[in-house]
């Protein structure tokens, strides 16, 4: 991992609340694997402290796509950056990723909870694998990574809480109708991968996690990001992860 001020090439506004900034980054390009995160410095004072998280959604020849939701001052900074400007960032962090194992892959994500899965489901398409995404979000005008998706041409099923586009209802459902040869891994909100926890224990399904606790650091230090383990042992998301079993983690 390595701290460096890259050149933002394209930030621009995409549905809901979502965002893409694209970043030239040819120095670390070759290193970046999906589930990897990188820690962008959104402010150059204290308003707001620290860095922020940020999923690595996508590689396209030297760049790197973050897809990111505006929800607080830093991601509102960060929407207010130009082409041609320098951001600093610190990465690519994340030690634990997912897994490559197995035939079929299904991969859930909970609204922006997809920009961690979405380079993963390249890769495994790239080594040959089945690959289906699930992608949930309260409304259609939040499944702003849904071009994303067409344009590269994967199977998807559509879940909104409201009916608006897919299916309504809740994204964990839909492990019913998938049998344990697939191996599951998700990212997106604490409730979401909660209730996935749940169904998985009726269901017998592998399931992988990509957890986004808050972050202040990004590489083991603070402490700030630590969950639970079944024993009771602090778990740091930033060092130890961010993907976990998801009998390995109390959430
Ligand atoms: C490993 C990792 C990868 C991430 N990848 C992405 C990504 O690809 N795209 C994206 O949009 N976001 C991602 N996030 C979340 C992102 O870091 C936060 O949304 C961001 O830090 C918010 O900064 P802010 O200053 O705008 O909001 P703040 O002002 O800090 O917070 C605004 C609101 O968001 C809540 N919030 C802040 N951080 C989180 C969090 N991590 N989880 C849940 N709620 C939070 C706060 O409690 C508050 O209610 C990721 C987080 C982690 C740890
Ligand atoms: S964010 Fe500091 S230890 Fe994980």
């Amino acid at each position: 991992m390595t701290d460096l001020e890259l050149i933002i090439t394209q930030n621009i506004h995409l549905s809901g609340r979502l965002w893409l900034m694209r970043l030239r980054a040819p120095q670390i390009v070759p290193s970046i694997r999906g589930g990897h995160f990188l820690m962008l410095e959104v402010s150059k004072t204290y308003d707001p402290m620290g860095r922020r998280a940020f999923a690595v959604g996508d590689v396209r020849g030297e760049e790197i796509l973050i897809f990111y939701d505006v929800v607080g001052r830093g991601t509102e900074l960060m929407s207010r950056m130009g082409e041609g400007e320098k951001i600093r960032a610190f990465g690519p962090l994340g030690k634990r990723l997912f897994s490559y194992e197995g035939k079929k892959h299904l991969l859930l994500g909970g609204g922006v909870g997809l920009a961690g899965l979405s380079l993963y489901g390249k890769e495994l398409r790239d080594m040959g694998k089945e690959v289906v995404f699930v992608y949930g979000a309260r409304s259609a005008e939040h499944l702003g990574m849904l071009d994303w998706l067409r344009e590269e041409g994967f199977e998807y099923i559509l879940y909104t809480d409201d009916g608006s586009a897919g299916r309504k209802g809740l994204i964990t459902e839909v492990l019913r109708e998938f049998d344990t040869s697939w191996t599951v891994s998700a990212c997106g909100p604490k409730p979401m991968l909660k209730a996935l926890k749940k169904v998985v224990k009726e269901t017998g399904h592998t399931l992988y996690m990509s957890l986004e606790e808050r972050m202040a650091c990004g590489w083991g230090v603070c402490l700030g990001c630590v969950v639970k383990d079944p024993e009771g042992n602090y778990r740091r998301v930033c060092w130890e992860g961010p993907v976990f079993r998801a009998e390995e983690v109390v959430l």
